[in-house]
């Protein structure tokens, strides 16, 4: 199943629960949320009071990528502020294996993202464990960066290596992931797209995600025939 992760980094903060809602209508199924705490990357946004505030606005799942150093120590507020899902960069964790039994611990779905410096085999031994892989096709830090083709070759080695070793994680792509871009990164193998400044925009933000999810939905449905 293909599906839209709408990024609120992009959206109008100050009207962020209309713009959740906008986003669902338009066929969201996810809600991705970027935490950044101006270490790791250089920029701040969000924190555990923002995803408790998001909680009971959407039923759509919360998606969240950490892009924070230590970020064992933030697992149980994101956990009890609503999280569903966390992601965290295989850059930053010293103990990844045990960060992970953390986050399933806490009764999130757990991730790893890796930048486009990093190569997919750092998470070979980590693979059974994951719900999917975050690809990043732009260096995290900022919404509205241009695709990096190299996170094609990396979504097909995690095609390859899912099938050789008998898993079923998903691989999701983020960064400059566009109604342009987003037939490629499927057609690699990704199914979960985020996509911020892509579908974000003051009076097209519906017709954006329905139009997004057709482009990849009719990539998909090529790549099964
Ligand atoms: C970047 C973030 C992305 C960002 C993507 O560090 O991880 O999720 O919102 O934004 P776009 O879709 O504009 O590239
Ligand atoms: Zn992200």
């Amino acid at each position: 199943m293909i599906e839209l992760a709408a990024s609120i980094l992009a959206a109008d903060f100050a009207h962020l629960a209309d713009e959740v809602a906008l986003v669902e209508r338009g066929g969201a199924t996810l809600l991705h949320v970027d935490i950044m705490d101006g270490h790791f990357v250089p920029n701040i946004t969000f924190g555990p009071p923002v995803v408790q505030a998001l909680r009971p606005i959407t039923k759509l799942p919360l998606d969240c990528h950490l892009m924070v150093e230590n970020p064992d120590d933030f697992i149980q507020a994101f956990a009890e502020a609503g999280a569903d899902m966390m992601s965290v960069h295989q850059e930053v964790c010293r103990h990844l294996h045990r960060t992970l039994q953390h986050i399933v611990q806490h009764g999130m779905l757990p991730a790893v993202v890796i930048n486009p410096a990093t190569p997919v085999d750092m998470l070979v031994e980590v693979l059974p464990m994951l719900h999917h892989v975050l690809v990043m096709s732009v260096n995290p830090g900022f919404g509205g960066q241009k695709f990096l083709p190299l996170a094609l070759d990396k979504i097909a080695h995690l095609v390859e290596l899912r099938d050789e070793m008998g898993l079923n994680f998903r691989i999701e792509v983020d960064g400059g992931v566009a109604h342009d871009t987003v037939a490629q990164v499927v057609e690699a193998g990704a199914d979960m797209l985020v996509a911020g400044s892509a579908i974000f925009s003051k009076g097209k933000t519906e017709q954006n995600a329905v139009e997004f999810l057709k482009l990849a939905r009719a990539a998909g449905s090529v790549q099964v025939a």
